[in-house]
């Protein structure tokens, strides 16, 4: 479903060039849900925004279903890019639109019909579970709300892969597990193929069938989930882990402390 060959991507920052992504390969399957995950600075969104080309690599090739992206025309990537969707940290909402207005932008832009618009948006807002909200503002939305909205709009144009940049990391423990949940569900009913980054360990383990770990540009591990999960190779990995086990012991510490 996409095949990363060889990607490059660096910036000049004061005339100094940093290496983001330094020559990286991996395939996602259809279906999958491929997480990355790395410390901060890793380069894990900077591969990312490659996969829909929100950021144009120096070198490599992306193919979405055996075509690479990096070689299409302007109309050819404005397909492509509704075939690649993404969500992001902080939503990225019309702030001064309602629900039902944001999730429509996308399909205003693709040239449909009042009639389809208004039939296809409500279906989506139904998808995501927030019937009772078409008519809100963003500001009148808690986190979860929002990222659900921003969800749905990122589904509109029917999607094959939904790219997400730290979707859940402004959210709370059980705010992060709906959404998560949410995503699983598309990933199973629509057949999504999911690509996300994160540095949350329990993100990857709850609902991705994939990892790769990546460390300074690089990927240093990569496997199904579970296999890697039960065999650390990578230093990221291994403190990754370790301090995730940490915070679970002290979780039950202190529902031991409350039991008494
Ligand atoms: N637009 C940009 N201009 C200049 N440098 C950038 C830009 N985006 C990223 N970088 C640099 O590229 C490197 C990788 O950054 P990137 O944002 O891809 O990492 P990340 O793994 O997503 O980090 P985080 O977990 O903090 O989001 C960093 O050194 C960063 O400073
Ligand atoms: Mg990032």
């Amino acid at each position: 479903m996409i095949q990363i060959n060889n990607l490059r991507k660096s910036y000049l920052v004061n005339g100094t060039k940093v290496e983001a992504v330094k020559g990286i390969s991996f395939n996602v399957e259809k279906g999958q849900i491929f997480g990355v995950i790395g410390k901060s600075g890793a380069g894990k969104s900077s591969l990312l925004r490659c996969l829909n080309l929100l950021e144009i690599p120096d070198e490599g090739e992306i193919l979405i279903e055996g075509r690479d992206i990096t070689k299409l025309n302007p109309k050819e990537l404005r397909n492509i890019r509704k075939e690649v969707s993404m969500i992001f940290q902080h939503f990225n909402l019309l702030k001064n639109s309602t629900v039902f207005k944001n999730v429509a932008f996308p399909l205003e832009i693709a040239g449909y019909k009042k009639d389809e618009i208004d039939s296809r948006v409500l279906e989506l807002i139904d998808l995501v579970g927030l019937k009772d909200k078409k008519d809100e503002y963003p500001a009148n939305l808690s986190g979860g709300q929002k990222q659900r909205v921003a969800i749905a709009r990122a589904l509109a144009n029917n999607p094959k892969i939904l790219l997400c940049d730290e979707a859940t990391s402004a959210l709370d423990p059980l705010t992060t597990k709906q959404i998560l949940d949410l995503i699983l569900e598309l990933n199973r009913k629509l057949g999504l193929t999911v690509v996300l980054i994160t540095h949350e360990m329990d993100v990857v383990d709850r609902i991705c069938t994939h990892v790769a770990v990546m460390e300074k540009g690089e990927i240093v591990e990569i496997g199904i989930k579970d296999d890697v999960f039960k065999n650390p190779k990578s230093k990221t990995l291994k403190q990754f882990l370790q301090s995730e086990r940490g915070s679970k012991v002290i979780v039950l510490e202190k529902k031991k402390d409350k039991a008494i």
